[in-house]
């Protein structure tokens, strides 16, 4: 059966987002208004956020706070907001906020098995959800979406991300912004979304957490900032800086970034935070004096609200009297702290109800989101002999430190997510097979492999084996990065030990970031990579492993061979030397051999060149074949659409879902441009035998770049373009623009 889908262009989606996302004049008035009424002191209170345990009570008393962090319980919000309105003067109401990143009380798959998915809608259910369970407890701020496009997985925090590309970061942010936000943000189940961390901080060198980034202007502009911009035109209401320095200058204190761009080359009216005591870090980074001078850096950058320096409420009044901060960049900054809480509705419902979060209805459309992202989330990487899936009512052994690890399975950053709400993958197994259960090792870096021989014994026992390995929660996230991304503990020994049986192995990998495998890809017959897959994580991999559902993912991050080959990405320059494949390496050097470069590429000696995995990658249980992409024309204008479309086709003997990706290569530019980009993606679902026309629309003017003039221009020439399903796939056909 034929179909054909069009492409919302970009333009379309945002042009649905400006509804009750713009700022609203009359939140301007009502703001306007209140600031002319507030003392200095008063103004600078609201520019004060803290943390609950920080001694609120009196802070909000006295007028002294403007947003609160890390309270979740609705009595204790309620309490420190009666302070705020019915004690301090003016009576303003706080903005409660919190990390609800991936779920609130229903847990999500970490942002970057969200990014796998491929599926903005998905990911736009998963954010409604957290944002109606997260109202419900008095939150109606969050910090999320984490729009840091990341390149190493060393990195800790790609977990927290939508991984390398910005395509990808930015449609997931947006999918975010518009779950969060709800169609108006004064309705009581939106709240406030916060782009983070502006910006580069996922370029950390070495991918250690906090590092120094060395991003040129033009790689900040074609790479980092897109997915911010897209977020900030879809109508995300705040913003937060970063921790890092871009070429030595800290985001906080960053006037280029915070107004030269984000205000007054975007027009961006959203109000902006920093991170969590960023200005004061400004000392260490040996960028302000002290306390003093990074409250006066940080305000006259465009900063609006100090997250838990103390720098402002205890410096700014003093500075505005000596001059070095004038009271217009505060009227500035707390006009937009007030805009913001008017456009909540807080002045006129500024009270949770306490009995609100009990009224939420957890078991049924949450859990089912949940679930739906959970079996999106996870990408196929094996499955030689199709080991999987595996027959209903099998005997299967289940092993390994993440199967029956309700905390580990939800992953980082999920404060507010119960483990008694977890099902874990053991718990669905059970469900729909006969499991011998032999844990083989406890956690994650459990090294103590005494109970081996039980496990041995039990494979021998099954038909089957399941593996669950990957990584504790706590080994990824903020200021936890790593060197080596091999397996920690005796995970791959389990694996290895398990294959002795000689029985059919599958591993399903749980962990934050992509890991170095392929050691342990050798010793099973199929794997599952399912990151943190969160509260539902247990059936929804349970049922890709029974074959009810099949795998869809693709890979958001290249996966290495080796961590020495970070940072690796698709998305590339070519180098004057690209590699060929037919490289020399280093069990082929003749002992002796002379000196010598000619001919040879960028590669290591050791791993080669190529991933273990390309971006995009991911299988089905079924097979797919690609047409040769056809051009509605091969010649373009800049002002045109290059309208392109594919015949795909189920080759395979089962329902699966492909996600067709669009690349785009800029052959030549003023400067050089990376090999290919991702333009459009998109899920189509297909029965066994089925094929379908794929068709997607594509401005010409999305194929602009920041070029050797720093203008953000479309360039006339030779492009290509692939229609695949992963980014090392597919045969380009090309066009050009005049
Ligand atoms: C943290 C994180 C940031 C988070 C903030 C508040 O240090 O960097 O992402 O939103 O503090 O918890």
């Amino acid at each position: 059966m034929k179909k054909y889908f069009r492409n919302l262009t970009a333009a379309a989606v945002l042009a649905s987002l400006v509804s009750c996302s713009g700022t609203s004049d009359e939140a301007e008035r009502k703001a306007d208004e209140l600031l002319a009424r507030m003392t200095l002191r008063e103004k600078i209170g609201q520019m004060n956020q803290v943390s609950g345990g920080y001694g609120l009570m009196d802070m909000a008393a006295a007028g002294e706070v403007g947003s609160i962090l890390n309270c979740v319980d609705p009595v204790e919000i309620n309490a420190v907001q009666k302070a705020a309105v019915e004690e301090s003067r003016l009576g303003i109401p706080l903005i409660v906020s919190r990390d609800v990143i991936h779920g609130f009380r229903t847990i999500f798959p970490i942002p970057l098995g969200q990014a796998a998915t491929f599926d903005p809608e998905i990911v736009e259910r998963g954010a409604r959800v957290a944002a109606v369970e997260a109202c419900a407890s008095g939150v109606r701020w969050t910090f999320s979406p984490m729009l840091d496009v990341a390149r190493d997985p060393r990195w800790g925090r790609v977990a927290e991300g939508s991984g390398e590309d910005p395509y990808l970061t930015s449609l997931m942010g947006m999918a975010m912004v518009r779950g969060y936000q709800g169609d108006c943000l004064g309705e009581e189940s939106s709240m406030a979304a916060c782009i983070k961390h502006f910006a580069g901080y996922g370029a950390a060198e070495g991918g250690r957490d906090y590092n120094s980034t060395m991003i040129s202007e033009r790689s900040l502009r074609n790479t980092y900032l897109p997915p911010f911009k897209a977020c900030a035109d879809a109508g995300a209401a705040t913003l937060m800086t970063s921790f890092n320095e871009i070429d030595g200058v800290p985001s906080t204190g960053n006037r280029w970034l915070l107004k030269d761009i984000l205000r007054d080359e975007w027009g961006w009216d959203g109000m902006v935070v920093t991170d969590w005591n960023s200005a004061g870090e400004m000392i260490a980074h040996g960028f302000s004096r002290d306390l003093e001078h990074s409250a006066e850096q940080a305000v006259n950058a465009g900063v609006d609200m100090d997250m838990m320096s103390f720098g402002f409420i205890s410096h700014l009044e003093q500075l505005v009297k000596d001059g070095a901060v004038s009271e217009k960049e505060i009227d500035r900054a707390v006009r937009n702290i007030l805009v913001l809480k008017y456009r909540l509705g807080l002045f006129d419902n500024p009270y949770v109800d306490t009995e609100a979060s009990a009224k939420v209805d957890y078991a049924g459309e949450h859990l089912e989101a949940a679930y739906q992202c959970a079996l999106e989330s996870a990408v196929l990487l094996k499955n030689d002999d199709s080991a999987l899936p595996i027959k209903c009512g099998s005997r299967i052994l289940v092993t390994g430190p993440l199967a029956d690890a309700p905390y580990e399975q939800m992953g980082t950053w999920a404060f507010d997510g119960q483990k008694e709400h977890t099902v874990t993958p053991l718990a669905a197994l059970r469900q729909i097979y006969d499991v011998i259960w032999e844990p083989g090792l406890v956690y994650s870096r459990d090294k103590d492999k005494s109970s081996f021989s039980k496990v041995r014994a039990a494979a021998s026992k099954a038909d089957a084996a399941v593996v669950f390995v990957g990584e504790e929660a706590i080994l990824s996230g903020e200021a936890h990065s790593l060197s080596d991304l091999c397996l920690q503990g005796a995970q791959s020994e389990l694996i290895a030990e398990v294959a002795k049986s000689g029985k059919p192995v599958v591993a399903v990998v749980m962990a934050g970031r992509p890991l170095t495998i392929e050691r342990d890809l050798a010793n099973c017959d199929a794997m599952l990579y399912a990151f943190h897959p969160g509260t539902m994580g247990g059936p929804a991999i349970a049922d890709l492993i029974c074959g009810k559902v099949s795998p869809s993912g693709k890979l958001p991050m290249t996966m290495l061979r080796d961590a020495g080959q970070a940072p690796f990405y698709y998305n590339h320059n070519n180098t004057g030397r690209p590699c060929s494949g037919n490289e020399t390496l280093l069990h082929d050097i003749p002992v002796g051999a002379g000196q010598t470069s000619l001919g040879c590429t960028s590669y290591y000696l050791d791993t080669g060149y190529g991933p273990l995995f390309p971006f995009g990658y991911g299988l089905s249980y079924s097979s797919f074949s690609y047409g040769k992409p056809e051009l509605e024309s091969c010649v373009l204008e800049r002002d045109g659409i290059l309208r392109v479309s594919v015949l795909l086709e189920n080759t395979g003997n089962c329902a699966a879902t492909e996600v067709v990706q669009l690349y785009v290569q800029d052959c030549v530019g003023s400067v050089v441009r990376p090999v290919k980009e991702l333009k459009r993606f998109r899920r189509v679902a297909l029965a066994p035998g089925e094929s379908c026309t794929v068709g997607f629309e594509l401005p010409v003017s999305e194929l602009a770049f920041w070029n050797a003039d720093m203008k953000h221009v479309v360039e006339p020439g030779d492009f290509r373009l692939w229609l695949a399903g992963d980014s090392a796939s597919g045969e380009p056909v090309g066009f050009c623009v005049r």
